[in-house]
């Protein structure tokens, strides 16, 4: 048996990898606010990611008999598109409780939870092109994605240091047909100097579709050892 948590199952990329884990018979724990996932493999809870006592209170399962555990922090925010000076304190603490301190959470009590068992282990950060590009007006999503990454590396070094068989990645997917690409397209101009370009993209049919993601991400997760590096891009593997 193989035991994925995911975070952010209610739609998108966290949607789609969902499914087709179910659909090749694996069991899912999902994390979000809503659930539109019904599957005899699926459990859901409704966490807010941005409740960090919800967070410290979530408890992973003993797995006893699983041959493979993963945590899939996918669940993300761009959060409100404006300049720093202009946005609302709530919102740059919800994207980073959400982006960041709720991955680090999480993967500390993944690893606290299961680095005794024999099981093999893996912890997925879905990252993004704007850990190390620079948007103006997604000062909290560029940033907490940054911190993503540093996260895994640290995290990397210290698995290779004690020699633990547990595997962290942190993977930007590419540029994906969901909903927080809408907000992209939606966002305002004045604010945010990229905006074009993500219409454009759109336009010329670059977006991959969610199910096309999910198979990539399936991959990684399915085998792990074809990808070496602790932080990459699908796209400069294609
Ligand atoms: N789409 C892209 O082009 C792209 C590119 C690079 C990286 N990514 C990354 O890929 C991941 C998934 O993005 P997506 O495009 O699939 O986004 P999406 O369609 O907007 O879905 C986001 C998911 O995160 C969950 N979520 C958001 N806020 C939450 C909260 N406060 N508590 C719990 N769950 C929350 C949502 O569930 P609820 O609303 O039900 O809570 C939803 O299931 C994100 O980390 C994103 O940064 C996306």
């Amino acid at each position: 048996m193989n035991h994925y948590y995911i975070t952010g199952t209610s739609k998108g990329i966290g949607k789609a990898l969902a499914e087709l884990l179910l659909e090749k018979g694996e069991t899912v724990t999902g994390i979000s606010r809503s659930c539109s996932i019904e599957h005899h493999n699926y459990t859901h809870h409704s966490i807010d990611l941005s409740d960090l006592e919800a967070v410290k209170n979530f408890e992973f399962q003993e797995a006893v008999n699983a041959e493979k555990i993963a945590l899939v922090n996918n669940a993300g925010t761009l959060g409100e598109v404006s300049y720093v000076g202009n946005s609302s304190d709530d919102d740059i603490i919800n994207a980073f409780n959400i982006n960041l301190t709720a991955v680090a959470v999480l993967t500390n009590k993944f690893i606290k939870a299961y680095i005794t068992y024999t099981a093999e282990k893996i912890i997925l950060n879905i990252t993004s092109g704007a850990a190390h590009h620079i948007y103006d007006g997604w000062s909290a999503y560029c940033t907490t994605k940054a911190g993503m990454d540093m996260f895994t590396r640290v995290i990397d070094k210290e698995q290779q240091l004690t020699k633990s068989n547990i595997k962290i990645m942190a993977v930007a997917p590419g540029i994906i047909e969901t909903q927080m690409q809408e907000q992209i397209r939606n966002a305002d101009e004045s604010c945010f100097s990229a905006k074009h370009d993500f219409i454009e993209y759109h336009q010329q049919g670059m977006l991959k579709p969610v199910s096309q993601s999910a198979r990539q991400l399936f991959d990684v997760l399915k085998n792990p050892s074809k990808y070496p590096d602790a932080v990459f891009d699908l796209r400069d593997l294609a």
